[in-house]
């Protein structure tokens, strides 16, 4: 059996258990991985253009098409009663939806929901760094690559570098904790950036994490082009400073090693070299309100007429996250030939 397809029991077992997950209170897929954590995504604009992630010529989505406040909210307060406690936003650029933070203010109100994080580019944060921890927010993942601003434009077709650096200070002084830095590790750019960056990390008390590149993007996607987690850490160890494996997470996808010394953490999220897909916990939904049960997945369950219908169903709601939770396949393999890219590309779905 390929592992993209979800496990099938025959008979009176399979169908047994698939009537005891359609009633379950908590979303468990048919490899008995608990689904508790769903990352929103609230928008597929940006305000970068990242090789890596989009094509230069990209077309967004009308707004129209967007989900509304009140309807995240309302998925949220479904998906929070099936166990999902932890909320992530994110994009295209979560910070471009105007008045993010009054969504925020809504998600850390809702009865289960414990912890809501956002991953940003940045660079509208020093404007919004005030607001969005008045409302609550205080778990905050910035993406940046590089701390030269001639290469920052190469990789993200923009400049900025001065607006996400001026973010992270303005993120710090407004008393978020933790601030992760996430930076996407291609071959022949990233063996320039990781020791600045890992030594900025250090000396301003961020968590950096390098995330292993993905077949996500606009552009043809090769192995050779990732730079591997393990030789991201040798680089650290011999050129920053000496690392040990820290306390894991089994269910985050980073793996935390710690300086030696004490200088703070940095993390790999080794996606093609150690896929952590046993132990993933994700459920996604998309800006247009469609529900994927993996980054990779090639199908989504629409529930934007859920959502707009006069009256919402919730427990109809609560079946399409259970279904699409139990439908999940084993692992994305992108390491095996039967590998098939997304047509959405990583700003549609959500990092
Ligand atoms: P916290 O654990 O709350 O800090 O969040 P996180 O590490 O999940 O958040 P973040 O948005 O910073 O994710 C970091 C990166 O990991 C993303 O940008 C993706 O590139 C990658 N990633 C996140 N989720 C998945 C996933 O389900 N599968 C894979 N392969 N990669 C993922
Ligand atoms: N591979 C790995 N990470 C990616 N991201 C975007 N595209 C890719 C890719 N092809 C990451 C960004 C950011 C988040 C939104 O997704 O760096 O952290
Ligand atoms: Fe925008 Fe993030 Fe994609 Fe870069 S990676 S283009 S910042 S959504």
């Amino acid at each position: 059996m390929s592992a993209r397809t979800p496990l099938r029991l025959t008979g009176d077992a399979g169908f047994q258990s698939a009537i005891v997950n359609l009633q379950s209170s908590i979303l468990t897929d048919s490899f008995g991985r608990v689904h508790s954590n769903l990352r929103v995504s609230v928008t597929d604009r940006c305000n970068l253009r990242c090789t890596y992630c989009m094509p230069e010529d990209v077309t967004f989505r009308d707004r129209s098409e967007l989900l509304t406040f009140e309807e995240i909210a309302a998925f949220v307060r479904v998906a929070a009663t099936l166990g999902v406690n932890k909320v992530r936003l994110t994009g295209g650029e979560p910070l471009m939806r105007k008045q993010l933070h009054e969504l925020v203010r809504r998600l850390v109100a809702i009865p289960g929901i414990t912890d809501v994080g956002l991953t940003t580019n940045g660079i509208l944060l020093a404007e919004q760094a005030d607001a969005l921890f008045d409302a609550g927010l205080r778990r905050l993942n910035v993406s940046l690559d590089t701390l030269d601003p001639g290469r920052f434009r190469e990789l993200t077709r923009r400049d900025g570098l001065e607006k996400v650096l001026a973010g992270l200070a303005a993120a710090k002084r407004a008393g978020f904790a933790p601030i992760k830095l996430n930076a996407v590790a291609i071959r022949g750019f990233a063996e320039h950036d990781v020791v600045p960056l890992a030594r900025y990390c250090r000396d301003h008390g961020f968590e950096l994490r390098f995330i292993e590149y993905m077949p996500i993007g606009a552009e043809a996607w090769e192995r050779e082009k990732v730079f591997f987690a393990s030789e991201i850490l040798d680089l650290i160890g011999r050129e920053v400073g000496e690392l040990v494996p820290a306390n894991h997470d089994p269910s985050a996808p980073a793996l935390d090693y710690a300086y030696r010394d004490g200088g703070g953490t940095v993390g790999v999220i080794a996606s093609i070299s150690r896929p952590f897909c046993r132990s993933c916990n994700r459920i996604r939904l998309t800006a247009d309100g469609k529900l994927r049960n993996c980054l990779f997945a090639l199908d989504e369950t629409d529930v934007k007429p859920l959502l707009r219908a006069p009256q919402i169903d919730n427990l109809a709601l609560a079946n399409a996250l259970r279904q699409s939770v139990w439908s999940k396949w084993e692992g994305h393999e992108i390491n095996a030939a039967t590998f098939v890219k997304p047509d959405r590309t990583m700003h549609a779905i959500g990092g």
